[in-house]
């Protein structure tokens, strides 16, 4: 055990013994019988800062994701704002959504922009080809998804078609939405009601390239990026950050097949996607196939760092930003569901709860070689924050995912530090830490589902004045905030102890919690 002495950790267990007022499993805690984990948090140990973005969010016209899910129309019965669902939209800026990515997913390869644009009546209805082949009408375009973008603060990230798309479409979209007047193009987004022009950054040139995006090898798709970058350019100050479709999980074959295509001209960024499998439905997992699907998330860690190493030694490898464009667990889904309320419609329970924090707390320890991550999906869709009860439910419940993504908003824009401890199992106790001048805040996730923790975190060079904590528990791996009972797992306050410079507090089975703790230096 680095950085603490056991003997200072009996210290100062003893001492809070000492005054009474400490809870019971403090008190029975010192030798072997109650499971302590230790860890010293290294607050001069610096990762790198974490970006806001490394809490992003996807949606994709899929099921109720878009329609009936974020957008109802502005004539719908259900509360809206302008047509966006009044209740996500109030969620959505209580959360803070930093980025969001749209239309897809595999539908971006077979999206046709200029079909979203202009007279509502007079857009063409498609076939959504990956989707179920439910009718599209077009309602939901570039103005409606750069509007909810401003509404609810995030930064819009644009996928591009190239699986079934040109050059000059994707040229196009990009003049649309950023060239600030006098074209034909900017001109007609003014035309449509938008004089100021979008400045989208984020441009993906496709996505998943190796599958729903066209089915190509690397070499081939690599030729394809190099064409379509030429064209992609900026305007009126607004440089496009291109996006690269890059690997499945830890797909070297695609990198490396990829960036040698590309040689010299290297994306600024690269989209990996990984999901955590799940082989039962979400509401009937049993601790087996719990455990089987959470041990993906050490696999998913050494992905990130795997592909980070593979980019970083190319030249100049390291100016391209590593995304995790989509994440999450992604359940067995009964067709009752999927008829009810949508494709890919899934519950959030108390294990994907558990499931957002090992990501979330992944992405802080990684915060140095992650530029961006994006949940699958923001709404109704895999591991949603928000979900409905079908198009048509008017409750918007928020999920075990939203509240474990509120508790991690305190790491935000915060230098993550590194943690030593004694626990390194695939299963065991995940903990990361972020610092500035005056606190540390610390994230842990117990993911067994009957091993109660005692934790132990000293703080390196610092003293801890006051910590205050929050958790989201519940005993039950499959209890999930339903439309009866919408509020059943929340977060809530939690007995913290500080002692010096340890932090000192107990994890119940199946739980996610945050500690703010102002800090002194030593
Ligand atoms: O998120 C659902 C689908 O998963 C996306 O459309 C695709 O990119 C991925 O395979």
């Amino acid at each position: 055990m680095a950085g603490i002495s056991r003997r200072r950790f009996l210290t100062n267990t003893a001492a809070l013994s000492a005054v009474g007022a400490v809870p019971r499993w403090v008190r029975a805690a010192p030798e072997a019988s109650v499971s302590t984990r230790r860890f010293v948090v290294r607050t001069d140990s610096e990762i790198g800062k974490i970006r806001p973005e490394l809490h992003g969010q996807f949606v994709e016209h899929l099921g109720s994701c878009i329609y009936g899910g974020i957008w109802v129309g502005k004539d719908s019965p259900i509360a809206n704002v302008g047509g966006y669902r009044k209740q996500m939209v109030d969620y959505l800026k209580e959360l803070g959504v930093p980025v969001l990515r749209w239309p897809g997913g595999c539908f971006a390869d077979d999206y046709h922009w200029q079909e979203g644009i202009g007279p509502v009546k007079q857009r063409p209805r498609r076939p959504n080809l990956n989707w179920g082949n439910v009718i599209d009408d077009n309602s939901f375009g570039t103005h409606e998804f750069v509007g909810l973008c401003r509404l609810i603060g995030a930064e819009p990230y644009l996928a591009g078609n190239v699986g079934s798309g040109t050059p000059t479409e994707l040229r196009e979209w990009v003049e649309y939405c950023n060239f600030p007047s006098g074209t034909t193009l900017s001109d007609l987004r003014a035309a449509n009601g938008s004089p100021e022009p979008f400045r989208v950054r984020y441009w993906g040139v496709g996505n998943e390239s190796w599958g729903c995006g066209g089915d190509m090898r690397p070499e081939h798709y690599g030729d394809l990026y190099r064409q379509f970058s030429v064209y992609l350019k900026t305007f009126g100050g607004t440089k496009p950050f291109l996006i690269a479709s890059g690997p499945s999980g830890d797909d070297v074959r695609w990198t490396r097949g990829l960036l040698d295509t590309l040689q010299g001209g290297l994306p600024n960024g690269l989209s990996m996607h990984y999901y955590t499998g799940g082989e039962q439905v979400a509401t009937k997992f049993d601790r087996e196939h719990m455990n089987k699907q959470l041990a993906i998330f050490a696999k998913v860690e050494q992905a990130i760092v795997h592909q980070r190493q593979v980019i970083d030694g190319y030249h100049r490898g390291d100016q391209v930003g590593l995304i995790l464009d989509e994440w999450g667990v992604w359940d067995q889904i009964p067709e009752e569901d999927e008829a009810k309320r949508g494709q890919l419609w899934q519950q959030s329970t108390m294990r994907s709860g558990v499931a957002a924090g090992l990501g979330l707390n992944l992405f802080n320890r990684q915060a140095d070689k992650l530029l961006m991550c994006n949940i699958a999906q923001m709404v109704n869709v895999l591991q949603s924050l928000l979900i409905t009860d079908g198009p048509e439910g008017k409750e918007c419940v928020r999920t075990t995912t939203y509240y474990a993504f509120q508790l991690f908003k305190a790491h935000r824009d915060r230098m993550a530090v590194r943690v030593e401890g004694d626990d390194t199992s695939p299963r065991g106790l995940s903990v990361s830490a972020s610092k500035d001048e005056g606190s540390v805040v610390l994230s842990f996730v117990n993911p067994s589902a009957d091993a109660a923790l005692h934790v132990d975190a000293a703080l390196h060079d610092r003293s801890a004045k006051s910590a205050t904590a929050t958790i989201l528990h519940d005993a039950d791996l499959n209890a999930c905030n339903s439309f009866d009972t919408p509020n059943r797992i929340v977060p809530k306050p939690h007995p913290v102890r500080i002692e010096g410079a340890s932090v000192l507090m107990e994890l119940p089975p199946l739980s996610v919690a945050t500690v703010e703790v102002k800090t002194a230096s030593l």
